[in-house]
């Protein structure tokens, strides 16, 4: 790996009862970006909250640069935020945002206009400077808070869910710029529930789960997690415990479970000659099956090998 940036070790954290963070670690490098993959409530909100100094009663320990996080405020204002929930002036304009964000880092005023009007074009908002925010669609919004994000020059860049209620082409657009900022050498680490997002825009996938990193790597080191083996993808009006059950009843064949859920199941074959059969053995058992996909072995397979369910909300 490049020189290490951030070095998280062992962070845990719980609400009560409920384990948001259960000792997470994580390494991250120069120019590194970091798609972090989880369903609803693994813990990455908790996670940015925690590396943004804005959540405490943790235990473990985050080294940025090589020293601790948390004893030192200068630290942390090397790190832009980009929250899951936007974070500007509704009443004022997008120029007026930045000048505002930015002059809580004490960046001379000049420079700042100038940093201020660079980030407006690379988010593609250099023409609707002086509008005010409120006539922004949810894609301008969102290309707003990753420019306050980056205001002041951070070396490390967090966004929680940078994508989310947008449409596709406004997403294409904010992950383009998620990689040039990577390519420009500030580190980043985003989060999402879009396995596609990650393929895209990542030079790194970490899969998370119940707090926790179950596996990490490019996207050709986590596929080789699952093998070569063929995915089957089985749909109906069936439960999950009726799967299961006619499941059981057959000898497999080297197949295996990839996860079951009411209505979809997935499984995988090292064979692909032992599909047919096990196929058959499924509509002999009269399960209600409306549709049957048979694909390589991809991202998504990793994850639903790892956690057993699937990232759908
Ligand atoms: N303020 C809170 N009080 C109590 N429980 C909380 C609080 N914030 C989060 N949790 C719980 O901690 C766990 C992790 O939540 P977190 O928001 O970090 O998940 P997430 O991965 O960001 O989910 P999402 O994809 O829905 O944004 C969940 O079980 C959640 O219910
Ligand atoms: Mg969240």
């Amino acid at each position: 790996m490049q020189q290490k940036i951030l070095e998280i070790k062992n962070l845990s954290k719980s609400y009560g009862e409920t384990v948001a963070l259960a000792n997470f670690s994580l390494d991250l490098g120069k120019g590194e970006v970091l798609g972090l993959l989880g369903p609803n409530g693994a813990g990455k909100t908790t996670l940015i909250s925690i590396l943004s100094g804005t959540l405490r009663g943790f235990s473990g320990g985050v080294a940025f640069k090589g020293q601790d996080l948390f004893a030192d405020r200068n630290l942390r204002n090397l790190i832009g935020i980009v929250p899951q929930e936007m974070a500007f002036y509704e009443e004022l304009n997008a120029m007026e945002n930045l000048m505002f964000w930015g002059g809580l880092y004490a960046i001379p005023e000049k420079e700042l206009k100038k940093r201020a009007q660079e980030l407006l074009t690379v988010v593609e908002l250099g023409a609707r400077a002086r509008e005010p925010i409120k006539k922004f669609s949810g894609g301008m919004k969102r290309r707003l808070n990753i420019a306050i994000g980056l205001i002041h020059k951070p070396e490390l860049l967090l966004l929680d869910e940078p994508t989310v209620g947008i449409d596709v082409q406004a997403k294409v657009s904010i992950l383009d710029i998620i990689r040039d900022v990577g390519r420009q050498g500030t580190a980043v680490v985003f989060t999402t529930h879009q396995l596609a997002e990650v393929e895209q825009a990542c030079s790194r996938i970490a899969i998370m789960d119940k707090g926790t990193i179950l596996a990490q790597g490019t996207l050709a080191e986590l596929i080789r997690i699952v093998g070569e083996k063929e995915i089957v993808e089985v749909s109906g009006e069936f439960s999950a415990d009726a799967f299961s059950a006619i499941i059981r009843q057959s000898d497999g064949n080297g197949m295996e479970i990839l996860s079951v859920a009411d209505n979809q199941a997935h499984l995988a074959f090292a064979d692909s000659q032992a599909i047919p059969a096990m196929m058959q053995h499924l509509f002999g058992h009269h399960l209600p099956i409306s549709d049957l996909k048979i694909k390589s072995p991809n991202l998504e397979a990793v994850f639903l090998k790892m956690t057993g369910r699937s990232l759908r909300d």
